[in-house]
C-alpha cells in the first residue's frame, strides 16, 4: 500500500507546490514509484513537472465526472518513476459543483483506495490553500500531513486551525489523518526557527519538524520558469541537495 502524503497549510505560498513537486521527484531518484496528484485548479505542479493537462480527459477533473478512469489519467514524466495526475482550471468547476455534500469529500479518497494503480511506494498531494472544498478533500485522501512552515511569520494560529481541521476530518469522515511533520521553507542563514514559533507552540511543533531544512535558493525560481523539479535542472544547488536530505528523512519515516 502506498503512503499517501498531503502537502497542505492554509496560508498561500509557503511552497507547498514546490515541496510536493521535488519530494515526489527526489523520492523517484531514490527509486521509489510516486504518483503526484495536484489537487490545485493554478495546476503549478502540473507545469513544474513538465506536463500540462492536455486538453480534455486528462486530469483530474475528468476523472470526478468519470469521464476517464483514474489510470486513464495519470501521466509518465521525469525523472523516472514519477508519474502525475494532472490538474488545470476546469478542477474549479468540478470542485464548486462537489462540494455540495459532505460525502464528496471523500471522493479522492475512494478513488486511490479502489482505482489508483498498486504499484506507488508514495502518492503525493499538492493541496490548495484556504479551507476550500478541494483543500479537505486533498486532506481527506491523506494518511499524513505534511505542513511546510515559512520562516517570517508565526505560526501559532495558523497551528490551532491546522488541529481543528485535522478533528473535523477525523469526526466527520472516521480516518486516522496524522501529521507527517512540519517542514521549514525558505530558510535564510541567519534565520531562527525559534523566532517563528512563540514559546507555546515550539515543543509541540519542534517535535514534529524534519531536521532537514529548506534554504531559500533563487535556483528555486529558475527551476520553475524551466518547467523542471529542481533536482533535475541543478541537484547541487543548495536547495537541491536540501531536497534530496529531506526526501531520504521522510522515506526513513514512512518505510
Ligand atoms: N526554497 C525556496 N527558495 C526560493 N524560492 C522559493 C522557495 N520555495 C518557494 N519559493 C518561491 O515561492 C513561490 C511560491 O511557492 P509555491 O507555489 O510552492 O507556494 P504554495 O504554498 O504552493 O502557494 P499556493 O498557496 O498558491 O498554492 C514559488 O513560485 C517560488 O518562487
Ligand atoms: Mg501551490
Amino acid at each position: 500500500m502506498a503512503n499517501v502524503l498531503t502537502i497542505s497549510g492554509q496560508k498561500g505560498g509557503t511552497g507547498k507546490s514546490v515541496i510536493a513537486v521535488n519530494l515526489a521527484a527526489c523520492l523517484a531518484l531514490y527509486e521509489k514509484k510516486v504518483l503526484l496528484i495536484d489537487c490545485d485548479p493554478q495546476g503549478c505542479t502540473t507545469a513544474w513537472t513538465g506536463r500540462n493537462d492536455d486538453g480534455p480527459g486528462h486530469d483530474m477533473a475528468s476523472v470526478f465526472k468519470g469521464k476517464t478512469r483514474f489510470s486513464d489519467a495519470v501521466m509518465k514524466t521525469k525523472p523516472q518513476g514519477l508519474d502525475i495526475l494532472p490538474a488545470g482550471f476546469s478542477l474549479f468547476d468540478t470542485a464548486l459543483k462537489l462540494s455540495d455534500s459532505l460525502s464528496n469529500q471523500r471522493v479522492l479518497r475512494l478513488l486511490i483506495q479502489e482505482d489508483a494503480p498498486s504499484q506507488y511506494d508514495y502518492i503525493i498531494i499538492d493541496a490548495p490553500s484556504s479551507y476550500g472544498f478541494l483543500s479537505i478533500m486533498a486532506l481527506t485522501a491523506a494518511d499524513w500531513l505534511i505542513i511546510p512552515v515559512c520562516t517570517g511569520h508565526t505560526v501559532t494560529q495558523e497551528f490551532h486551525c491546522l488541529l481543528k481541521l485535522i478533528h473535523y476530518i477525523r469526526k466527520n469522515h472516521k480516518i486516522p489523518l496524522k501529521i507527517g511533520g512540519f517542514v521549514f521553507n525558505r530558510r535564510h542563514a541567519l534565520d531562527d526557527t525559534r523566532s517563528v514559533l512563540t514559546a507555546e507552540n515550539m515543543r509541540r511543533i519542534a517535535d514534529l519538524a524534519y531536521d532537514t531544512h529548506i534554504p531559500h535558493d533563487t535556483a528555486v525560481q529558475k527551476s520553475i520558469e524551466k518547467n523542471m523539479p529542481l533536482v533535475l535542472y541543478d541537484i547541487k544547488s543548495p536547495a537541491g541537495a536540501a531536497f534530496l536530505n529531506f526526501a531520504k528523512e521522510i522515506d526513513l519515516k514512512f518505510t
